[in-house]
């Protein structure tokens, strides 16, 4: 497991609160969690919690909601679909990017260290603003440019080149790889990371797209693409198995291809 560096705005304070154990239970597993509230000025702290498990779900995120539910209303995260399709569960969990939802309590051993994703601007306690990530994602234009006359039904794709977008199609934009990226955190406003890059290859290889020239001009440049230094953070923490670095290493090919 990578171990990662924390969210931006991050001096800890070691003022964090440790809740009371819940009476009677049996099975208890403890979690520090980050907190951190920007209109109380105060620093960050890590809160200790103490989960009562025979009566709470299996998933991490269970664990959140059930202390949300019943030890501190005030803790905050987004979550949505909890079963790893919406991608806004995702944390940094036991020193890793990867879903609250579908990452289980039993997998971790000892005490459940919980941050925010790492080297990003934070909302409140487990939210991180993914303002700029969303817009590196609008840059590289994810949807189906076309210069020839619309189809009377519909844009036709072979078996064979459909399946060219496996792998691919299926990232929920959870930014788990990006926010892992040593090169994202440092040029984070220049390089456009693994999970927009991703996308830009699934836009370009897509047999029905008539875009490829202008998608490659978009990312001709020293940071938007050429930040990748394989480092393969992105490839290990994805939570849904797919590869960004294989991705951009495509699309650096397409770029050279189209030279010679
Ligand atoms: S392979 Fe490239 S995109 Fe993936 S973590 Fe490394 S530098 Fe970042
Ligand atoms: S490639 Fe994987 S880790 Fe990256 S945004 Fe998509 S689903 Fe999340
Ligand atoms: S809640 Fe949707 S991916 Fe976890």
């Amino acid at each position: 497991m990578v171990q990662l560096t924390l969210p931006k705005n991050s001096r800890i304070s070691n003022d964090g609160r440790t809740w009371p154990k819940p009476a009677g239970a049996k099975r208890v597993t403890e979690f520090r969690i980050y907190r951190y509230d920007p209109d109380s000025g105060a620093n960050p702290r890590v809160d200790t919690y103490f989960v009562d498990r025979d009566d709470c779900g299996p998933m991490v995120l269970d664990a959140l909601l059930w202390i949300k539910n019943k030890v501190d209303p005030t803790l905050t995260l987004r979550r949505s679909c909890r079963e790893g399709i919406c991608g806004s569960c995702a944390m940094n969990i036991d020193g890793g990017n990867t879903l609250a939802c579908t990452k289980a309590i039993d997998d971790i051993k000892g005490v459940i260290k919980i941050y925010p994703l790492p080297h990003m601007p934070v909302v409140k306690d487990l939210v991180p603003d993914l303002t700029r990530f969303y817009a590196q994602h609008a840059s590289i234009e994810p949807w189906l440019k076309t210069d020839t006359a619309k189809p009377e039904k519909e844009w036709r794709q072979s078996r064979e080149d459909r399946e060219k977008l496996d792998g691919l199609y299926e990232c929920i934009l959870c930014a788990c790889c990006s926010t892992s990226c040593p090169s994202y955190w440092w040029n984070g406003d220049r390089y456009l990371g693994p999970a927009a890059l991703l996308q830009a290859y699934r836009w370009l290889i897509d047999s029905r797209d008539e875009g490829t020239g202008e998608r490659l001009d978009n990312l001709e440049d020293p940071f938007r693409l050429y930040r990748c230094h394989t480092i393969m953070n992105c490839a290990q923490t994805c939570p849904k198995g797919l590869n960004p670095a294989k991705a951009i290493a495509e699309v650096k090919k397409m770029m050279v291809a189209r030279q010679v």
